[in-house]
């Protein structure tokens, strides 16, 4: 499995391959609550949809996992829960932000996954979780910071699952 270290700024894991962070992605899952908002910081091609594919399997989803690259978001409800997976690389207009009626998807029985929130940095809501990702030779890096009292919370019970 990935390895990982841990301070006071986060904590970074390794993963070596593809499958390894589609593991690691069902590893998150399990520790998500309803309200989380979680962004994915990254290069093209890092590895952040196949991380929402890892986390959205692990949620239970069967079906496809594309990228929203085009449509800016997809919709996944999971028995009662509301997952949507932003990507705002494409993103440049605010009046689009107020038309496509995002605002009201950042609620308290949603968890948001934003890819790109760089891009919508301004109107995004604070992140509970940050993921940032680096492509390096043998796989990917990546670290993750809590942003809120919840999102350390969640990173806690991480930890004591992986580590009990
Ligand atoms: N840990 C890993 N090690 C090596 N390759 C990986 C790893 N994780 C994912 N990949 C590969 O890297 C590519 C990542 O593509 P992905 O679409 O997930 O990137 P992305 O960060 O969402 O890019 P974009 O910004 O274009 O949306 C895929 O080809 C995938 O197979
Ligand atoms: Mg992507």
């Amino acid at each position: 499995m990935h390895s990982s270290y841990h301070n006071n700024s986060g904590t970074t894991c390794h993963l070596e391959s593809e499958s390894i962070t589609l593991t690691f992605g069902a590893e998150i899952a399990t520790i998500l609550r309803p309200g989380l908002i979680i962004f994915l910081n990254g290069n093209l091609g890092a590895g952040k949809t196949t991380l929402a594919r890892g986390i959205l399997r692990g949620l239970g989803h069967e079906g496809k996992v594309k990228s929203p690259t085009y449509n800016l978001v997809e919709l996944y409800k999971i028995s009662r829960l509301y997952f949507y997976h932003f990507d705002f690389y494409r993103f440049t207009d605010p009046i689009e932000w107020e038309e496509a009626g995002f605002r009201e998807y950042f609620n308290e029985s949603s968890i948001c996954l934003v890819e790109w929130p760089e891009k919508a940095e301004k109107l995004l809501p604070i992140a509970d979780i940050r993921i940032s990702f680096t492509i390096i030779e043998t796989g990917r890096k990546i670290e993750i910071q809590a942003g809120t009292e919840v999102g350390r919370q969640c990173l806690k019970d991480w930890q004591v699952k992986r580590n009990p």
